[in-house]
């Protein structure tokens, strides 16, 4: 999978893609992740690339022409799956959503800066606008570096045990159960005598009913979907 991140702070994403999981699937060749600096599309040799908003107002937005010759450019060379703007008034990003875009070849993520990006570009180029909680950041970089993280892990081969996305929290609307390691008494704190008696069907019933109870408890909602 490829996924281009398009955004007027470079510098921001030069971290999250180069450690650990992340940099492994870019290793393997898996993932490649690619940030493109929005300002080489600028208007103007001052790099301009945010204009005022018509109808007054404070706040900057994001002008057309950068983004659409930037779009342009990325697309010839490769179409994209979808398109995505980062914004908090898109859908709301969930595992269903990192499952499904994990499907995709070529992905493009926009990162929105200011008040946002001129809606003319919404309607013409995006195909999907995800916001990752109720809550305002400065920028759609950490966003996108969420969605990355959350899509890239999920490709196959990525995770070292296969299998081990597939009991992630969210995976069936379930929350993951809890988990232990050694020692198995720690100040008096014993891990539950299931996990060591070696029965892997009791194991599984035992993670399953934690599941269930941790979900009920914790996120409710999620059963009702
Ligand atoms: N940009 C600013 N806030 C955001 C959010 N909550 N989700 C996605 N992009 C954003």
């Amino acid at each position: 999978m490829k996924i281009d991140v398009l955004t007027v702070l470079p510098e921001l994403l030069e971290s999250p893609f180069a450690h650990s999981i992340m940099k492994r699937a870019q290793e393997k060749g898996l993932l490649e992740v690619q940030v493109h600096p929005l300002r080489k599309w600028a208007v103007n040799k001052y790099g301009m690339v945010d204009d005022y908003q018509y109808g007054g107002g404070a706040g900057m937005v994001m002008m057309c022409e950068p983004l659409a010759n930037a779009i342009d450019e990325l697309q010839s060379a490769r179409p994209y799956d979808e398109i995505i703007y980062m914004t908090p008034d898109g859908e709301r990003f969930n595992q269903k959503t990192a499952n499904q875009l994990s499907l995709k070849e070529n992905l493009l993520i926009i990162c929105g800066h200011y008040k946002g990006i001129d809606e003319r570009i919404r309607e013409h180029y995006v195909t999907k606008e995800i916001s990752i909680g109720d809550y305002v950041l400065s920028g759609g970089e950490l966003a996108a570096a969420v969605v990355v993280d959350a899509v890239g892990r999920l490709l196959p081969g990525v995770l070292n045990d296969e299998t081990s996305a597939l009991t992630d929290s969210f995976q069936d609307n379930l929350l993951a159960p809890p988990v232990y390691t050694r020692p198995a008494d720690f100040r008096g704190w014993k891990v539950p005598d299931i996990l060591l008696q070696g029965d892997p069907k009791k194991v599984e019933e035992w993670r399953y009913e934690q599941s269930m109870q941790r979900t009920k408890e914790k996120r409710p909602d999620l059963l009702d979907e």
